[in-house]
């Protein structure tokens, strides 16, 4: 079993690997990348897996086949869990196996205070706060827009924006169509309602970039590799749909090369490029003393239109897809086969430990 890699993925593409209907989940990318680099792949899900075992996939000569074999040395967790009887199992999977990316969902508002300890990293961070309609109110004295959006949530959902007319009311922007001009009265009472007792932060709006009118942020993916260290593996712009205040592809959102927006809005792209690349490392390399196991990440950034960097969120499970829609094949194949490079990595620290210690 020395050799074998553990692909932990959800209960959905488990089910679909057999007819290979795996959704987002392009696991043939992982099949070339471990062939390419000598391992052996074990699908696995949360549900289907034992203390010791756990029947899987794997998959030899062009074919998946069901087997029941020892839980792998070596994990790569794909599945974002939300029962605490899934944490309970991916907690006994860390245990048996080495599990990177053991868990993929952070609170944005965590993560916010986990950066804010780094002075150099500081400046990265847009104003975020905890929502309280107290905290709301007070955002709307210091700030002409913001953003209020889940810490918890999922592509682009409950996200609602602010922003200052200069007739002194505000324009509400909460899903599609246009914005509604509400008082500042209404506006506060509106967003506490939408909000009621979910988890909420209020963030300053990052003044971004835009290309053609429409604002775009971008799509960074940083991953441990080979030799086990931060490595960026690629970015990809993201234009918001007209009329949007999200940029995410589940919302409409239509990706572009950076090299072409940076170009748009009159920044140096090769120098904006590399500063997005070293802002991206330092906040991985920072942020991995504090989360250990994290070894894949998509961070959201957003340039301003003066060519600040600002982090918007982190991705555990990053959605690789962006890549192939804007048809960087190599770079989406680097996405899956990074993650095998630092597996057989993880695997080879540990064939060199002395195994009676
Ligand atoms: N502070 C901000 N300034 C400018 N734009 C923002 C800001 N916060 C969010 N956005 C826009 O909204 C989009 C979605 O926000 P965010 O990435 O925080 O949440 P999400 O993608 O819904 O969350 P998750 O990745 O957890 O599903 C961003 O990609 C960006 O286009
Ligand atoms: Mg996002």
């Amino acid at each position: 079993m020395l050799d074998t890699v553990g692909i932990l993925v959800d209960r959905q593409t488990f089910k679909g690997i057999p007819s290979r209907r795996t959704g987002n989940e392009r696991l043939a990318l992982y099949n070339k990348a471990a062939k390419q680099l000598g391992l052996k792949l074990f699908y696995m899900s949360l549900d289907q897996m034992g203390r010791k075992s756990a029947s899987g996939f794997t998959y030899r000569k062009k074919t998946y086949k069901r087997e029941r074999l020892p839980i792998p040395a070596v994990t790569h967790n794909r599945v974002i869990t939300f029962s605490s009887k899934e944490n309970g199992k991916l907690k006994q999977l860390s245990q048996t196996s080495f599990l990177f990316n053991r868990q993929n969902r952070y609170d944005k508002y965590k993560i916010y205070k986990l950066i804010y300890q780094n002075p150099k990293l500081r400046a990265y961070l847009p104003v975020s706060l905890v929502f309280t309609e107290a905290q709301l109110q007070s955002a709307m004295k210091n700030y002409s827009s913001l953003y209020i959006k889940p810490t918890n949530s999922s592509v682009g959902d409950g996200i609602m924006k602010l922003k200052k007319h200069k007739s002194g009311k505000w324009l509400f922007y909460w899903k599609k169509g246009s914005p509604k001009l509400l008082s500042s009265k209404k506006a506060v009472s509106t967003i506490t309602r939408y909000v009621g007792k979910m988890r909420y932060m209020i963030q300053e709006a990052i003044p971004v970039a835009t290309y053609e009118g429409r604002p775009y942020d971008l799509r960074v993916t940083v991953q441990r590799g080979s030799t086990g260290s931060w490595q960026l593996i690629g970015m990809i712009g993201r234009i918001a749909a007209a009329g949007r205040h999200v940029t995410n592809v589940a919302k409409g959102g239509k990706v572009k090369k950076v090299k072409e927006l940076f170009q748009a809005s009159g920044f140096e792209p090769e120098q904006m490029e590399a500063a997005v690349r070293e802002a991206s490392l330092q906040i991985m390399w920072y942020l991995s003393e504090k989360l250990t196991h994290l070894a894949d990440v998509g961070l959201d950034i957003g340039v301003d239109r003066q060519g600040a960097i600002k982090l918007i969120e982190i991705n555990g499970r990053d959605q690789r897809y962006s890549f192939k829609k804007a048809k960087m094949k190599s770079t989406f194949y680097r996405t899956y086969e990074t993650p095998m490079k630092y597996a057989k990595y993880v695997l080879n620290q540990n064939n060199q430990k002395p195994s009676n210690s």
